[in-house]
């Protein structure tokens, strides 16, 4: 059974441990601090009652909602947590009533490259390491 909640910024810290692609971790007061900044939402997803995935997204401006960091623990990967996570940050693009769905990853993390692709995200920039996707909101 899967189930998505809202969650803490430190049931996002203590996934993130377990996740071995993410070298420097972000830490629950740098999670909140950012969060206090701008309306978003910590998503947390569930199988089988246990904590196995995150998402975390907020308004980069009133038109952008921003998908900052997510992830799903090694052992339920390829499994649609990450698409499931995926359908909801862009129903919450449309509530926030947004144009642009946003993420920015980095060519080492391969899945999450497949994932945006995949859904239809348009790469339109880069910076030093860093990818960024787009795709217009559809309602
Ligand atoms: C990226 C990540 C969140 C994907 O999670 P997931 O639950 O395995 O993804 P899903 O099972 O929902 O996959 C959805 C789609 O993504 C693509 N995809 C995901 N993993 C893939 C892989 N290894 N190879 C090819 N395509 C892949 C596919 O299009 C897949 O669609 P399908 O079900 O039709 O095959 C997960 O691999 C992860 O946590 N990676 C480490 C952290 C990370 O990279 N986070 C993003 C940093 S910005």
């Amino acid at each position: 059974m899967t189930n998505l909640r809202s969650g803490s910024p430190e049931e996002v810290e203590s996934l993130m441990r377990h996740l071995p692609e993410f070298s420097t971790q972000t830490s629950a007061s740098n999670i909140e601090k950012r969060l206090n900044e701008k309306p978003g939402q910590i998503m947390i997803c569930e199988s089988n009652l246990k904590p196995i995935g995150f998402l975390v997204a907020y308004l980069e401006d009133p038109s952008v909602f921003y998908n900052w960091i997510m992830g799903v623990l090694p052992g339920h990967r390829k499994s649609g947590f990450a698409s499931v996570m995926m359908n909801q940050f862009e129903k919450t693009a449309v509530h926030y009533n947004c144009e642009l769905v946003k993420v920015k990853t980095m060519n080492k993390y391969r899945s999450m490259l497949s994932l945006l692709i995949a859904r239809g995200y348009n790469i339109t920039a880069y910076e030093e390491a860093k990818i960024t996707f787009e795709r217009n909101v559809q309602r």
